[in-house]
């Protein structure tokens, strides 16, 4: 087990962590020019890390997106990165519930991210087909679609994800 992580705001001083941090944990996808212009949006981005016995051990961004027609403040989860070697000790998911606290706190109403229900649905994330995402998703990756609502009545929201220039490529929506 490790010690406390800490979970904080992203500085200028933490990219070169994670620009290692990313290729090490995702070896098969190049997730970093992604995640470096997310961190250009710093307006509409949260960008957290967990830092643990002083190192940078996890990662996530989430996006501020809109949906087509509405007025509801809501956001996309992702990338979410956590260090090998510190994974499977909970730095995931205090990453996690931390930023869902932290966009509960600015009055977001509801959080997309498409990723493994397995991993998701432990912090209430369920699959949604009431917002559809910027591009179509293969059929086979239609539950990993999923939302999870900051408020205690759950919003009926409708229409497409609209999302910044950073997620406009097909290629992030599909296999
Ligand atoms: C997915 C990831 C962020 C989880 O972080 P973590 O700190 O390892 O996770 P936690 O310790 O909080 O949670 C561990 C639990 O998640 C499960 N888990 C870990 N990675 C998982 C995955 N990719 N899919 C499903 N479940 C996963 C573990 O089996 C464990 O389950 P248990 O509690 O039932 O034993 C991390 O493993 C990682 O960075 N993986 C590589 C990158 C990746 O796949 N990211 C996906 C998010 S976009």
């Amino acid at each position: 087990m490790i010690g406390k992580t800490e979970i904080r705001e992203s500085l200028p001083s933490d990219v070169a962590l994670i620009e290692k941090l990313y290729p090490s944990a995702f070896p098969d996808e190049d997730l970093l020019p992604l995640v470096m212009e997310l961190l250009k949006e710093e307006p509409i981005v949260l960008s957290l890390v967990g830092i643990a016995d002083k190192d940078l051990v996890g990662h996530v961004v989430l996006t501020t997106c809109s949906i087509a027609g509405g007025t509801d403040k809501v956001a996309l989860l992702g990338p979410l990165a956590v260090a090998p070697a510190r994974q499977r000790q909970g730095i995931g998911s205090a990453i996690v519930r931390a930023a869902l606290q932290r966009l509960k706190n600015a009055g977001m109403s509801q959080v997309y991210v498409l990723g493994d229900p397995a991993y998701y649905k432990r912090f209430g994330f369920e699959p949604d087909d009431g917002v559809t995402p910027p591009y179509p998703l293969p059929e086979e990756w239609r539950g990993a679609w999923q939302s999870f609502s900051l408020r205690s009545s759950k919003p009926h929201l409708h229409g497409k994800l609209s999302v910044p220039q950073p997620w406009r490529q097909h290629a992030l929506w599909a296999p």
